[in-house]
């Protein structure tokens, strides 16, 4: 693959890469795959005509900058990568959307996972060639020169002695996690020390990462530098971040970024919402009403009205969207939500800070069950009433498309 081409070659390159593979094939019940197979017409065509822009903006008083895509032109990207090739070790969620994203993009892109796995079969239906673009972990860290690490977590310990002499000299390690590096006393993850280490940690699942991407727009991303030998790795880590789909990217330390991250999902991004949406619709099941309409009350008009208003105007907006008489109650009950669950998470970024989350996560991860003995986990969930509810709901949606609900 060439780098020198100009934009509007490598927008037909990537269009043919993708478009082609769509075709004729079944859609696997919520594989990554189905997103690969949108042609990035947007998101390329956008990128085109880009122009440079480094941002300081004001958040609420505090001054920061913010990097962004249109810094980073197609060509100035491609130019800028024209010796490098990726090696995206991993196919998970991130790693299918960041190594998809970077080749719709025109860099030079590889994939490494174990043979035979889920990910390599993915892999495959993604149209990563075995051989050309495809291969097992070393062979791929010793062809890339940026060594993408998108293991889990948990396997980024477990194969760590087997990567760590194969990350030489000259090449790049970069990680999406903060996880690794910082609680290297748990996970013994310690890079070489004479390689830029880097981390493009997007704010969202790979699959976000995809589809804002196909859509022209940019998942949010915080970069950080955990060692820098060449004196080039920020300037590395922005470009990193907009190659795999950002829009934007925040500055920060791997220890801000694992510590937030840990603590986010926990609470209210994962933890926290199926937590309090299970308890609010305990209490009005308890109280006689219906499925459908404790469902409603609690997830429908949560996700379906309300939050996509706080998504796009914020809190105050979306409380003037609602009645006088919801405006009153959720005033009055606002803080007494908060000092309920202050100390839940005063808990919970200890557990995430000492180390604890990372241990946990560490044990539960590296069982060789742990896909099946998440699922079983997550199928539990997916057979609570109010999970069941939901699906009868969402059927109902004039746009449901019956067979991924
Ligand atoms: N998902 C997110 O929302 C998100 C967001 C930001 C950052 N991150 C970070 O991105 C990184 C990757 O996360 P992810 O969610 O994309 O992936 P993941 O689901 O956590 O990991 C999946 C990958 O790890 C491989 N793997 C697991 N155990 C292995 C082992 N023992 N040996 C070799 N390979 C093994 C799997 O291969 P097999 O199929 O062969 O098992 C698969 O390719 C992590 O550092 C994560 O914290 C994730």
């Amino acid at each position: 693959m060439s780098f020198s081409r100009s934009s509007a070659q490598s927008l037909k390159q990537a269009l043919k890469a993708t478009a082609p593979k769509a075709a004729g094939r079944q859609i696997a019940k919520r594989s990554y795959t189905l997103l690969a197979r949108e042609a990035p017409k947007a998101m390329v065509a956008s990128r085109l005509g880009a122009t440079r822009g480094v941002k300081t903006l004001d958040f609420a008083g505090t001054k920061e900058v913010v990097y962004e895509r249109a810094d980073w032109p197609l060509d100035k990207l491609q130019d800028y990568f024209k010796n490098d090739t990726l090696a995206m070790i991993g196919y998970g969620s991130q790693g299918h959307g960041q190594s998809l994203n970077a080749r719709d993009q025109g860099l030079k892109v590889i994939v490494g996972v174990r043979k035979g796995g889920e990910s390599w079969k993915q892999a495959q239906e993604d149209g990563w060639v075995p051989g050309e673009t495809l291969f097992d972990i070393p062979e791929a860290i010793n062809k890339g020169t940026i060594i993408m690490n998108l293991l889990s977590d948990a396997a980024q310990s477990q194969t760590w002695s087997e990567i760590a002499p194969l990350i030489t000299k000259g090449k790049t390690l970069y990680f999406a996690h903060g996880f690794s590096v910082v609680y290297k006393e748990d996970t013994n993850v310690v890079p070489p020390k004479d390689v830029d280490v880097i981390l493009v940690a997007p704010k969202g699942s790979g699959r976000t990462v995809r589809t804002l991407f196909l859509e022209g727009r940019g998942i949010n991303s915080s970069i950080a530098v955990y060692q820098d030998v060449t004196g080039q790795a920020k300037e590395k880590a922005v470009a990193l971040g907009i190659a795999v789909g950002s829009g934007y990217c925040y500055e920060t330390t791997f220890e801000k970024e694992v510590y937030s991250d840990l603590y986010g999902e926990r609470g209210v991004l994962m933890g926290g919402i199926q937590g309090m949406f299970l308890a609010q619709y305990e209490v009005l099941r308890k109280n006689g009403h219906s499925p459908s309409e404790a469902f409603n009350e609690t997830v429908e008009e949560a996700t379906q009205s309300l939050f996509p208003l706080i998504g796009k105007y914020g809190m105050d907006y979306m409380y003037n969207a609602c009645s006088t008489t919801a405006r009153r109650g959720a005033l009055d009950w606002a803080p007494k939500f908060k000092e309920a669950n202050l100390p839940v998470f005063e808990a919970l970024y200890k557990s995430c800070r000492d180390g604890s989350e990372t241990r946990r996560s560490l044990e539960f991860n590296s069982r060789k069950t742990y896909r099946e003995d998440l699922q079983k986990e997550l199928d539990e969930i997916d057979n609570q009433e109010i999970w069941r509810a939901g699906k009868t709901v969402r059927k109902l949606r004039p746009d449901a498309n019956k067979d991924e609900l």
